[in-house]
């Protein structure tokens, strides 16, 4: 959709700036009004969906489309790692951009001209393929910068400039665990969902996991990016993140469950069985941190393996209830130590273990 602006005051900024001067395409755009964005989007005569009155940001509606007007704003950051308190909006474009996190994001694009704004070489630096920090204390006021730091150089390649370098490994040296750890989960959860081995190896020689544990993580044994790719997982970050102490994130039950499939296998004498009735994301975490050679071959040639004997066949041999099910399971592990086996052979299993319980 093509936006009209007859004030000049409008602006893309952020990521979408940045992707255009690196010839990619942008999912999100960022538009910043300098001055109030509510006023404005009122003076065009948008309809208002929704506002945020205290940091002047609207949502109007353009062409069918939700489109987000943020007004300029400065912030401070008054408890170190929170999130950040807005100070002034309507303020110049100038401030509004020196208070993000690199300098490659800190770039704004006229939405009437075209001109570009770039107060502190931004395009330089993505030119240069540097991320650079605004000033020093920047990890200090928000240390998922660090994180955002390592996804966008698995994207596009930058790499901290020597400063910012330094100035991470001083903060990884003295993190501060009084921190807004759901900001840091959204990051490491957009990270790790670029499936990249070379990411964890980062995160860990480089000491990234301090921001949520002072032990360091173990390696995977197993190439995580391959079987993610392999078996289509879509939101890879938590197998990434499975051997790192995350204690300290709120896990929705879901993640929560993946988590305890993935310690039930590992503890159990029969893991395969447990496999079989895990999420393959539990699965995974066992092949690549415990068990590289069970676990693959569980993955490559266990996983679709099932007992052709079906509830209703037991019924009609006088099987009951609870019985149904733990038969079905003792038929599964012989299959699982004989894949190929018939349906008869089944069938003989079953019968041995009624007559057992004859007996
Ligand atoms: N930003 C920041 N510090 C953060 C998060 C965001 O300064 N901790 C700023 C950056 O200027 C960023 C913009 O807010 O460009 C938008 O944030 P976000 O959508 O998270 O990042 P993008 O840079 O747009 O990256 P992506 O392409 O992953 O959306």
């Amino acid at each position: 959709m093509k936006l009209n602006d007859n004030t000049g005051k409008l602006y893309y900024v952020g990521g979408c700036v940045r992707d255009e001067i690196l010839g990619k395409q942008s999912v999100d755009i960022d538009l910043c009004y300098e001055g109030d964005a509510i006023d404005y989007v009122t003076a065009q005569g948008y309809k208002i969906i929704k506002t945020q009155k205290n940091i002047r940001t609207a949502r109007a509606l353009i062409e069918g489309e939700e489109i987000d007007f943020a007004s300029t704003r400065k912030e401070i950051y008054p408890e170190a790692g929170h999130l950040p308190v807005t100070t002034e909006t309507g303020c110049p474009l100038e401030d509004d951009l020196t208070r993000r996190d690199f300098t490659v994001n800190s770039i704004a694009k006229s939405v009437k001209t075209g001109d570009i704004i770039d107060p502190t070489g931004g395009a330089e630096d993505i030119k240069r393929q540097l991320l650079r920090v605004h000033h020093d204390k920047s990890f200090i006021d928000d240390p998922t910068r660090i994180i955002r730091g390592l996804k966008f150089s698995l994207r596009f390649g930058f790499e901290f400039d020597e400063h910012t370098e330094n100035l991470k490994a001083d903060y990884l040296n003295n993190v501060n665990y009084d921190m807004s750890y759901s900001r840091l989960k959204k990051e490491l959860v957009d990270c790790f969902n670029l499936n990249s081995d070379e990411g964890l190896n980062r995160f860990i020689e480089e000491g990234m996991y301090k921001l949520l544990t002072q032990n360091k993580p173990q390696k995977p044994l197993a190439s995580i990016e391959e079987l993610v790719k392999e078996f289509g997982i879509q939101t890879p970050w938590l197998i990434y993140l499975g051997s790192t102490n995350l204690s300290r994130l709120a896990l929705a039950k879901t993640e929560t469950k993946i988590i305890e499939g993935f310690n039930a296998i590992k503890e159990s004498g029969a893991p395969y069985k447990i496999c079989s009735k895990s999420d393959i994301q539990s699965v995974i975490l066992w092949t690549v941190f415990v068990n590289p050679d069970k676990g693959l071959h569980y993955l490559k040639n266990l996983r679709e393996v099932k007992p052709s004997v079906t509830g209703e066949e037991l019924l009609i041999m006088g099987c009951k209830g609870k019985q149904i099910g733990n038969i079905l399971d003792k038929v599964q592990e012989e299959k699982f130590k004989t894949p190929d086996m018939s349906h008869a052979d089944e069938l003989s299993i079953v019968k041995s273990i009624l007559n057992k319980n004859k007996l």
